[in-house]
């Protein structure tokens, strides 16, 4: 067993005076004023902010099959910095996650690298094709124990197999997880439809392409009694479409991007295809309302879609170039600067949206925990204070295309710790 761990003076949920917190056994075994242990190593918090290690819904990292863009290894890296302790690793892999082989794949070499749990999203359909349901049963039977199931990427868009997905799932105490696009209406699309496209000559991508799909999906999800996760939320009408539902007693989450609270299509003027993300960046009212909504919880918490891209993917003419922008190590400082800086969030609602909803959706049960007693200790320090200014060649990704670039964002993770072990610390990972 590893040496206790005395973190001194800490302060959890950013509230009340610091306090002392004993880890032993990668468990919380004691928290109060002036704690002492003999032989336990210490670490002076200063006034930190302890949050629960974050949960992520939605990553991609990119391992079968394009470990040139990231590997299982360097997303664990950049998750465990950005204060991540569990992962939902997407299925748009190569091959795709739609078999228990690969699925069991993902989670043995994410539990031998050892920084974050990474759970494995299994694919809806075979081969992300939309013609045929995968193998739902056999991922769930699996070491890996998928629970969540999307073929992120592309949509489900066939409802018979959309309503086939909801009920299958839901008997096996699941998700589905939708990436909500109308591929009819977005075929060719390059940018949000809208004032900013017009002026660019960009092809558009209409807000009624997700919106129509969250509001069909909501309808089969209240007629399956079936759970629904709806991903990358981006317009302001679909958070319309989700308080309708929501109001209805219908089983339907939603994430949001830290890029979508943040960015807008303005960004879009020099072309630079760092910028280019499906479902695309929207307009200022569209990242007031997701803001809005993200407070009050008709969206119920912030997923990355980490998603690297190769230097020969992303740095070519916007066209051809791939969607996807990179999020682990930027996710929280966004959310702090968008949320918590306009008084929005404050930083229990940071937990809740950060680390304990998204656990609940995924059923990551010892994660999302709380800062107590007897818990597992898995959590992270965070100094409210600091900014950075964020460099795309030093984060931990095996590629480097953050939208954020050269931008000075507020707070930093300082420690992450999962069940007792510190996997990253000032800017470092460790095991
Ligand atoms: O921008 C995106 N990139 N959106 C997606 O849905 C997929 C992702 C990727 O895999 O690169």
């Amino acid at each position: 067993m590893t040496r206790p761990l005395l973190l001194r003076g800490i302060r959890p949920y950013g509230v009340g005076d610091p306090v002392d917190l004993l880890v032993r056994g990668g468990v919380i075994a004691e928290m109060g004023a002036q704690l002492d242990e003999a032989g336990a190593e210490r670490f002076d918090g200063g006034g930190l902010v302890a949050l629960p290690g974050l949960v992520d819904l939605h990553a991609h990292l990119r391992e079968p099959g394009r470990e040139d863009a990231e590997t299982i290894a360097t997303g664990s890296a950049a998750a465990a910095l950005g204060g991540y302790t569990a992962v939902f690793a997407m299925a748009n892999t190569d091959p795709v996650a739609d078999t228990a082989v690969v699925v069991e794949h993902v989670y043995r070499r994410g539990r031998d690298v050892g920084l974050v749990d990474v759970h494995p999203v299994g694919a809806v359909s075979a081969g992300l094709r939309g013609e045929r349901l995968a193998e739902l049963g056999a991922m769930a039977a699996s070491a890996a124990a998928v629970r969540m199931f999307s073929d992120d990427g592309v949509c489900v868009h066939d409802s018979l197999l959309m309503r086939r997905a909801l009920e299958y799932v839901r008997g096996l105490g699941g998700v589905v997880a939708q990436h909500a696009e109308d591929p009819r209406l977005t075929a060719g699309a390059q940018a949000h439809e809208g004032e900013v496209a017009a002026r660019l000559g960009l092809a558009g991508w209409p807000a009624a392409a997700e919106e129509s799909i969250v509001a069909r999906d909501c309808l089969l999800a209240r007629d399956a009694a079936a759970a629904l996760h709806v991903c990358h939320v981006s317009t302001a009408g679909t958070v319309e479409v989700l308080r309708w539902a929501k109001q209805r007693g219908i089983r339907v989450s939603a994430e949001v991007t830290p890029h979508h609270l943040l960015l807008t299509d303005e960004r879009l003027a020099g072309y630079d295809p760092v910028n280019k993300v499906n479902p695309p960046l929207r307009t200022a009212a569209d990242t007031a309302a997701l803001r809005a909504a993200l407070a009050d919880g008709i969206v119920d918490c912030v997923a990355t879609d980490h998603a690297p891209h190769a230097g020969q993917d992303k740095d070519c003419e916007w066209s051809v170039a791939r969607p996807g922008m990179l999020g682990l190590q930027t996710a929280l400082s966004v959310v702090v600067a968008t949320m918590v800086r306009p008084g929005l969030l404050d930083w229990r609602g940071v937990a809740r949206v950060m680390s304990e909803r998204p656990a609940r959706i995924g059923g990551a049960t010892d994660q999302g925990r709380p800062i107590a007693v007897g818990e597992p200790a898995t959590l992270i320090l965070v100094d409210p204070d600091a900014a950075w200014t964020v460099r795309g060649a030093q984060l931990a990704s095996l590629s480097d295309n953050t939208p954020f670039e050269g931008m000075e964002l507020p707070g930093r993770v300082l420690v992450t710790m999962l069940r007792g072990a510190i996997t990253a610390e000032d800017g470092k990972v460790l095991c």
